[in-house]
């Protein structure tokens, strides 16, 4: 990731190879926009005059070799109604000018983003936007294209200009959270990118414990540990791959001693053919990113070492392909979990829920604080909700409400859907105690049902991630590709956890 750093001066004073500044609609300049239009005579005024820039959100214009000012060009970008401003505005507004300045070989620039104000947001919660705009904006994964593409001056560092000397010790700890979380976030981008032949359930167990920190340990069970714990309803989904499961356990004692942590649990299919009940072809190949739960909580402890948060955290991930091998587990099986709960398989692509069971069941038992999941789990929730927000479930109603607001800030988004006791009828079976598959009516709720029945009286959430976790479209902050969903969001549910 690219230098961001914090700093108080004049647009016209600076040397960088460019200065940024927003256009509000009706081509109205914020201070340092006005004051360098003044600095630099009738430049600006004319520029804003002739040229097609409006002030429309998103659009762009840039000045060459103004004079009055010292840097080689003055981008002006359209930050649209200032009433209509949120930090998300923010986000994407920094990645596009960084992915537009990154193209044309500027190498080192100012950001004076936030002078644009949002309502209710700090200057600090501005800043931190910004910042987490170019790192996410600027991420790409191409380490399997050969021919590297031509661009020797890729952009080397921005500052983000702020109103004055005063706001340096608020301004340096947005940008250090937005760090943490930009390569959290990242990192679980990457992870969800690799694709299925390398990103294995043995990869992942690798990519934990290479989070190196002394507040961290990790623990990765193979498959014969995974039998000695009794992890039964991982190893009957394991049954059809050729490749060994792992069950992986983190532990961040950056909280007081004794204090229970917040369980974080994630579903690590690294891929997902369906099984038996094999999935059509088509997308089949987006199957790779059935690990982005598991990767959402490996990034959000690698946000969570970065930052140095003061919580207890335990982490959870249970991983294994879903394949057709000759001793697969079939439709019709019933098998006996971890926690004893019988399971009648009806469908071997409700597999999710089932290696889940298994992981909630473990980090109940560890008494947590509270408990929160997060899974690729239903096709369902990508019609309900697309891809604009996480599916969110559960019973603890204190945690519920503490993601739906760090839902909104991060813009890493969650909305919440009921799990009235009725839809347990849905899951009941004739023959064991639960079936796996709920009909098609609410299906993402009746596979939330399924997991209740793991996690005790722990209060818990449930973020089902599978309209959000990868985006075969791009976003300004995100291009195409896994999108680290998740780890903003609880990454800023821990910060003002408080
Ligand atoms: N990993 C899938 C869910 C999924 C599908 C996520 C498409 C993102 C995009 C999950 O294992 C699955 O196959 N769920 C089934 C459940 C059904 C058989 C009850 C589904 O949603 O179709
Ligand atoms: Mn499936
Ligand atoms: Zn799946």
């Amino acid at each position: 990731m690219i230098d961001i750093t914090v700093k108080a001066g004049a647009a016209a004073k600076q040397r960088d190879d460019a200065v940024v500044l927003p256009l509000l609609a009706g081509r109205k300049l914020t201070a340092s926009g006005s004051e360098l239009q003044q600095a630099t005579g009738k430049t600006v005024s004319a520029f804003l005059r002739k040229f097609d820039v409006s002030g429309a959100f998103g659009e762009s214009g840039t000045l060459y070799d103004v004079g009055g000012s010292f840097t080689q060009r003055v981008m002006l970008i359209g930050a649209g109604e200032e009433k209509k401003l949120t930090l998300q505005c923010l986000r994407r507004l920094a990645a596009k000018a960084a992915r537009a300045l990154n193209k044309g070989g500027a190498r080192d620039v100012s950001f004076y983003l936030p002078e644009l104000n949002v309502k209710g947001a700090s200057l600090g919660d501005r800043v931190q936007a910004v910042a987490e705009g170019v790192w996410l904006g600027l991420y790409s994964f191409d380490k399997y294209q050969t021919k590297k593409k031509e661009n020797n001056r890729e952009l080397r560092s921005v500052t983000i200009m702020l109103p004055s000397r005063r706001d340096l010790d608020e301004g340096e700890a947005a940008v250090a959270r937005a760090r943490g979380i930009s390569s959290g976030t990242n990192l679980a981008r990457d992870l969800g990118n690799e694709p299925g032949n390398v990103c294995t359930p043995e990869f992942l167990g690798e990519q934990a414990l290479g989070l190196k920190h002394k507040k961290l340990k990790v623990t990765v069970m193979d498959k014969a540990a995974i039998e000695k714990a009794g992890f039964t309803a991982l190893l009957a989904v394991n049954q059809g791959s050729a490749k060994e499961p792992r069950f992986i356990v983190l532990e961040y004692s950056g909280g007081a001693k004794g204090e229970a942590p917040v369980a974080l649990v994630g579903k690590g299919l690294t891929f997902d053919a369906g099984g038996i009940s094999i999935k059509p072809p088509a997308q089949m190949d987006e199957m790779k990113f059935d690990m982005c739960g598991a990767a959402a909580v490996l990034g959000i402890f690698k946000a969570a070492t970065e930052l140095n948060l003061p919580v207890n955290l335990l982490g959870v991930i249970a991983s294994t392909e879903n394949l057709l091998g000759a001793a697969a587990y079939k439709p019709g099986d019933i098998v006996t979990s971890y926690k004893g709960v019988t399971i009648e398989v009806l469908n071997t692509d409700a597999e999710g829920r089932i290696i889940l069971s298994d992981a909630l069941a473990y980090a109940a038992e560890q008494k947590p604080a509270e408990i929160i999941d997060f899974a690729t789990l239903t096709g369902a929730c990508v019609i309900a909700l697309g891809s604009q927000a996480s599916g969110l479930m559960g019973t603890g109603d204190k945690v519920k409400k503490g993601l739906k607001a760090a839902g909104d800030h991060s813009a890493d988004r969650v909305w919440e859907l009921p799990m009235y006791e009725e839809y347990q009828e849905q899951i009941r079976s004739e023959i064991a105690d639960i079936r796996n598959i709920g009909g098609r009516e609410a299906g993402t709720i009746t596979a939330a049902c399924f997991l209740s029945r793991f996690v005790d009286d722990i209060p818990w959430a449930h973020i089902d991630i599978a309209g959000t976790a990868w985006n075969m479209k791009g976003t300004d902050i995100s291009p195409i590709g896994g999108t680290g969903a998740g780890v903003r969001l609880v990454t800023q549910y821990l910060l003002s956890r408080g």
